[in-house]
């Protein structure tokens, strides 16, 4: 039998400055077998929110970070194989945040992001 490997959740370091996360874009990348690899996505945790922010690499330089609270009934979600589900009763969302499957029928929300050379700056509400 061959399980599913979970080793992949991140949670990166960051800080909140001026009501905005920064996170170094060197977050995203590890080092295997002394090969630098780049991570899809790490997760974020600020005492602003009691759920989790993932931030998701849909380029090299393009992001978007969504607050894992499904628009459901408000169960954390799950990250992985490119999309995020709901344990609770199924919904399924796009790493853009947009909702692929019922019974949600709301977006999660997302944040506004820029960068630079070395960060990603994630603008709280
Ligand atoms: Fe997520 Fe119901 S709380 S589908």
């Amino acid at each position: 039998m061959v399980l599913p490997s979970c080793g992949s959740i991140y949670y990166a370091k960051n800080s909140v400055v001026d009501n905005q996360i920064v996170v170094a874009k060197s977050e995203f990348k590890w080092i295997k077998s002394n090969t630098t690899k780049q991570r899809k996505f790490v997760m974020l945790t600020v005492p602003q929110y009691k759920f989790p922010i993932c931030v998701y690499a849909i380029t090299n330089d393009q992001y978007v970070a969504s607050l894992l609270k499904c628009t459901h009934r408000g169960c954390e979600l799950n990250v992985g194989g490119g999309q995020y589900t709901c344990p609770c009763h199924g919904s399924e969302f796009a790493v853009t945040g947009k909702v692929l499957e019922g019974p949600a029928e709301q977006d999660l929300l997302t944040f506004d992001i820029n960068t630079d050379n070395e960060n990603i700056y994630i603008q709280l509400f």
